[in-house]
């Protein structure tokens, strides 16, 4: 992230206030339409110049889809690019025709032709939905949006209750998208293509309105393709409830940070008692601020704070488990040394740009990283044998985090995307009940790219 050209923003005292995002309403036929096409930003603020982007709906970020839990959801989608694109449901317990995972779950939607989702969303929770077809260079382009599944009893007044999407992005000095870059192998090889510039809902160092002596719920997604956020919520005075849309049993004080890595969410709570501003910061190197909460007066007087259900998720049996490793190997800086095979391999490997291998194998092919009864307990035990850090997603099913580094933690929570540095081992546990072939990949797209990719398959 580049200090300066923050500093120039806060000195010019542009900052816009925060863009709620936009709800999607139902046409009269029940479908909500999303129509991927190309749009236009400004990603730098008022004195930025205009990026040329892939949006849904013409919106920064996609339009928010709203439904509640256990409701079916159907979409009307509609391709107004010039490629083939496909929609995944990121985090959703999905039917594995609707995970919009070209190549694998159906074909990619041609420029032109339109696709209907239609699926139900059993958790309540803080989803998002995002291009999965060339994801690396669709993702960071626009393609992404929050898919909201409530409570049955929403326990926030709509104002109190604010999706975060945050994004990465690289600009040059007009602050206009570069793109030259995308699909460089040299950020494929290295931390993936990060940005140097963040947005909230698409708009430059928002202020975020907030009132004083009131329950909110800050609902943040990482959609960036790259950025991992070093988030601490304790200094703006935020309790963790919920990651990867999956709540905890009560709010959480974190000490210290806490990794938002690409693909994650993290829900919190916050009651400020004062007016006046606080940072959100990133605590990446040293604290930078992307936004300022704003705290004014109350508009009504406050609510008692109502916490989500848990989501009904198949519990681990570990005593029945497989066990399975996940060996990530690969990438600049060293990483080649657990790549397997030849060192003709290796260069054919390295011309392809397969970068990185899953269990010494780079990529997919016809067969599956595992396959799997309906019902099993799988435990995947994951090595980072890297230089860079990862974060692991699984489609179709959430998991447990049990260990890392050998050591049990002490909340072995539920989620969709785990993160993990270098050297480390994370041991995770998941029900594998959700029949079809699911993609298990790394969320840092460029990554997923050149080879940290593969799938598994549920009888
Ligand atoms: Cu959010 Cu396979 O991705
Ligand atoms: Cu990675």
């Amino acid at each position: 992230m580049n200090r300066r050209s923050f500093l120039k923003a806060s000195v010019a005292g542009c900052a816009a206030t925060l863009m709620p995002t936009f709800s999607l309403a139902k046409s009269d036929d029940g479908f909500f339409e999303l129509t991927a096409g190309k749009g236009q930003a400004r990603l730098f603020g008022d004195d930025g110049g205009l990026s040329d982007l892939w949006l849904y709906n013409g919106r920064l970020p996609g339009p928010e889809i709203r439904v509640k839990r256990g409701e079916r959801v159907r979409v009307r989608f509609l391709n107004k690019l010039d490629e083939p694109t496909s929609v995944h449901w990121h985090g959703i317990r999905i039917d594995n025709t609707m995970d919009g995972v070209a190549g694998l779950t159906q074909p990619a939607v041609k420029a032109g032709e339109s696709f209907d989702y239609d699926f139900v969303a059993p958790d309540a929770g803080t989803y998002w939905y995002h291009a999965h077809t060339m994801s690396w260079n669709q993702v960071p382009r626009g393609l992404a949006g929050p898919l909201i599944v409530e409570d049955d009893v929403p326990a926030f007044d709509p104002a109190l209750d604010i999706t975060l999407m945050l994004s990465d992005w690289r600009l040059d000095d007009n602050g206009v998208m570069e793109t030259a870059s995308f699909g460089g192998m040299h950020d494929f090889a290295h931390a993936g293509r990060l940005g140097n510039w963040m947005t909230i809902n698409g708009v430059s160092m928002p202020d975020i309105p907030l009132q004083k002596d009131r329950w909110h719920r800050l609902r943040l997604v990482n959609s960036s393709s790259a950025r991992v956020l070093d988030l601490a919520p304790s200094r703006f005075g935020a309790r963790v409830i919920a990651l990867d849309g999956q709540p905890f049993e009560t709010p959480r004080d974190m000490d210290g940070t806490l990794q938002l890595s690409p693909g994650q969410r993290m829900d919190v709570v916050m009651r400020p008692e004062e007016t006046g501003a606080i940072p959100f910061e990133t605590m990446t190197g040293q604290p930078i601020t992307f936004a300022t909460f704003k705290v004014g007066e109350a508009s009504a007087p406050d609510r008692p704070l109502m916490l989500p259900a848990r989501n009904d998720l198949p519990e681990p049996d570990l005593e029945n488990a497989r066990e399975l490793p996940l060996d990530m190997a690969g990438g600049a800086m060293g990483g080649m040394r657990g790549m397997m095979g030849s060192r003709a391999d290796m260069q054919r490997r390295m011309q392809e740009g397969l970068f990185w291998a899953f269990n010494g194998k780079g990529g997919m092919d016809d067969t599956p990283m595992f396959s799997s009864e309906r019902g099993e307990t799988i435990v995947v035990e994951s090595r980072n044998d890297t230089a860079f850090a990862h974060a692991i997603h699984l489609h179709g099913h959430h998991f447990r985090v049990l260990e890392r580094n050998g050591r049990k933690l002490v909340h072995p929570d539920w989620r969709d995307t785990y993160t993990t540095v270098p050297d480390e081992t994370v041991k995770i546990a998941f029900v594998a009940d959700n029949p079809g072939k699911w993609l298990i990949h790394c969320h840092m797209l460029g990554h997923a790219a050149s080879g940290m990719m593969d799938w598994f398959e549920v009888g």
